[in-house]
Parts: C-alpha cells; structure tokens; sequence
C-alpha cells in the first residue's frame, strides 16, 4: 500500500469515528459541508436521486445508453431491492425518519412480487428492502412479507438436485441454452433471507434448505483454484451434473468477476448462520483467489472478468468490488488470518473520485463503472444500484468492525 493509500484508510477510519460522535452537527451543518464522509457524500447524492425517483415513482436501476436512468422492469426485476435496500442504510445511518419513509414507500412498489415463483432471486429483492426493514424497525407486516417470500422461493428447491433452481428454462434467452436446472452462483445470495427466516420464525426449514443447496453448490460449482463456475446445470431426473457454463463471464472456464463475489459473500453468510468450517474455509479460499489474482490492479478493483482476454484494456466491475468488500469486512470478523488490507485498499478505492462520482453528476448514482453483463451486451461501465446497496452495506459494517468501543 503507498503512503497515500494508508492516509486515506487512516482517514476513512478517523471519518467514522468522527462520524458517529458528530452525526448531529454533521446533519445541522449538512448544507456547508466542503469535505464530505463518505456516508456523507452518499446521502447527499442519494437526496438527489431519491427526489427523481419520487417524480417517477419507479425504481432507478442504472444509466441507460442515452445517459437517462433506467429505472426497474414493471414487472420483477432482481434489482428493486437494492434501491430501498439503499435508503434503509441511510436511516440507520442518519436515523433520519426521511429515509425510512422512503424505503417503505420504494419496496411498497413490488411487494407483491413475494408470491412470485418463476424466478429465483427473491432473497436479493426482500431480504434487501424488507429485510433491513424489519432489522431496523421491528415491523412485523415487514416479517410477514419475507416469510411468503422465502415460501415462494422454497417451491424451487428440488431434492433430487439439492438445489434451488435459478432460471426457468422456457422463455428468454435461457430458453436457447439447452440447460434443464439451471444453478447459478449468485444463487448462494438467496439463501441469507432463507437462513434469516429460520431465526425469525424458528422453523428450520427454511435454513435446511439453505444449507442443502450450500453443499450442492460447494460440491459441484468451484475449481481446484477456487475460482468458480458461472453456471452449473443439472438433470432433475438423477440430479447429475449436466454441463459447466458461463452466462454473463467471459468463456465458461473464466472468472467472472461478480460471481467470485457472490460466492465469498454467500459461504461467508453461511458461516455466519451455521459456524460450519467448511463455509468458512471455502470463504476464505474465495478471498485468496481473488486477493492475490496477478492481474487485478493495484486499487483492487477487478476487471469485469479475472480472464478477460484484453486485460488491461477490459472494464472494471466496481460493483463485484462493492459485494467483495462487504463480504471481507464481515469474514474479517471471523478469521484469524486478516484481511483488514484489503478491505482498506478496495474501501478507499471506491471512495476515490476515480470511482465514486461528484454530487449531482452520474445520474446521482453514487458509484461509477460497473459492469451488468458484457455477453448480453447490457449495462457495461455504468452505475448500478446493487454496487450502491453493496458499498453502503460496507461503509457501514466498517463502522461497526472497526470503530473503537465508546
Ligand atoms: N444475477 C445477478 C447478477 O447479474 O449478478
């Protein structure tokens, strides 16, 4: 780490501590503020976003070509939770009743979605908006939702596989890709509202199912470098392996970026929810890859796909190292090798202007150059609200692991 990177992590640190001693007169002085916190800088960013998207009553998701926001699919779309997900973090932050407002009225938006069966990715919705809801607020309606939502995403769990099914294989471009089970990595994100439901309600279900599709996914998804496979597809009639693929990462045996992240995040949780070694230890033989991967840049933002085939000249995924760092932070927590270096080298990269954009610019998004899906020709050097919700989550958890006691 040079010398300028270890007065930014000294200073991200001071920031918090200040931060949470002069949260008052930071929100009275707010509007004569020349040098922001980064929770700061994102409040003041997400105020700008947040009243667009009150005009719209929609969900902002991302830029479109045009430099417009591309707000959420009508219908569902993995990504609406990460916008109220978002302002929940800054009512935590703030305990400003502005935010909570908001977030309710936003996840209001697709709360019917909860008895949505045709898609997996209703952990990412609800645990996100409702989730971080029910944390902060105790609202039991709040618990409710997350319930027929985990009851919904259980109807996709198949025995034979061990697994709960990602995709549906009759429409879309999936329909074309000759897979019958689909699994995908991300899918390990699911099973945190899963393992949270067990908590909530004490039916263990919830979190046997979880576990069930963590040892799946352990057994058959990862490579002999712990880099993992985008896509693994099953046969449901034997639950055998069908084929190893990739979706939105460059060539099936790469890596892409965002789905290394999905799976430290995800054995990180598991760990988290079971204290199983064996989560623990494929978490941090994720971090590993990904820490000491020989083409990553210095500022350990990685490039969309770690095996891209124009490295240096491919995007970076700011928000696969918004999820990294997330998830670092947490298995910092839990391990006795330390991955505080990292989590300050990657923290105080996105906080740099290289990354986070000026007040009022980047559509209000707080961070810039992400990459959706570069196969799908979509969403490529872009904000996305999922890099947002994910750097918000680690601000805060820094703050929470690292601060002193008071
Ligand atoms: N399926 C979630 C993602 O694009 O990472």
């Amino acid at each position: 780490m040079n010398l300028s990177k270890i007065i930014f992590a000294i200073a991200l640190v001071g920031m918090f501590y200040s931060c949470k001693e002069n949260k008052a007169t930071e929100k009275m002085d707010a509007g004569k503020r020349t040098a922001l916190t980064p929770m700061g800088h994102a409040e003041e960013q997400l105020t700008l976003l947040l009243k667009e998207a009150e005009k719209a009553n929609r969900i902002p998701r991302t830029i479109d070509v045009d430099g417009n926001v591309h707000w959420t699919k009508e219908g569902f779309d993995w990504t609406e939770g990460f916008f109220p997900g978002s302002l929940w973090y800054l009512f935590e932050y703030t305990e400003d009743e502005k935010w909570r407002l908001a977030a309710e009225r936003f996840q209001t938006l697709f709360e019917d979605h909860k008895n949505y069966t045709s898609y997996h990715d209703l952990g990412f919705v609800f645990n996100c908006s409702y989730g971080n809801g029910y944390r902060l607020t105790k609202n039991e309606a709040f618990k409710d939702i997350m319930i027929t939502a985990g009851d919904s995403l259980m109807t996709r769990f198949d025995p034979t596989v061990g697994c709960i099914k990602s995709w549906d294989v009759d429409k879309g471009w999936q329909s074309e890709r000759n897979w019958r089970f689909p699994v995908i990595i991300d899918n390990m994100m699911n099973l945190e509202m899963l393992f949270e439901l067990s908590e909530l309600t004490g039916n263990q279900k919830y979190k046997e199912t979880a576990i069930l599709h963590a040892n799946t996914t352990l057994r058959n998804h990862f490579r002999e470098d712990n880099s993992s496979y985008h896509v693994v597809d099953y046969d449901p009639n034997t639950g055998k392996v069908r084929s190893k693929q990739t979706a939105q990462g460059f060539a099936d045996e790469s890596s892409w970026a965002r789905g290394q992240a999905w799976g430290l995040y995800g054995y990180t949780v598991c760990y988290r929810y079971t204290k199983d070694q064996k989560y623990l230890e494929q978490a941090q033989k994720i971090a590993d890859y990904m820490i000491h991967f020989k083409d990553t840049p210095n500022d350990g933002i990685p490039y969309w796909d770690y095996n891209a085939d124009k490295i240096p000249n491919e995007p970076r995924d700011v928000s696969a190292a918004a999820i990294t760092v997330s998830a670092l932070i947490e298995l910092d927590g839990y391990s006795a090798v330390a991955y505080r270096s990292a989590v300050d080298k990657i923290l105080s990269s996105l906080a740099s202007d290289q990354y986070t954009a000026k007040i009022g610019e980047n559509k209000n998004f707080i961070l810039k150059h992400s990459v959706g899906s570069i196969p799908h020709g979509a969403e490529i050097d872009v904000p996305l609200n999922y890099a947002d919700y994910y750097y918000l989550e680690a601000l805060m958890k820094y703050q929470k692991a690292y601060s002193k006691p008071n």
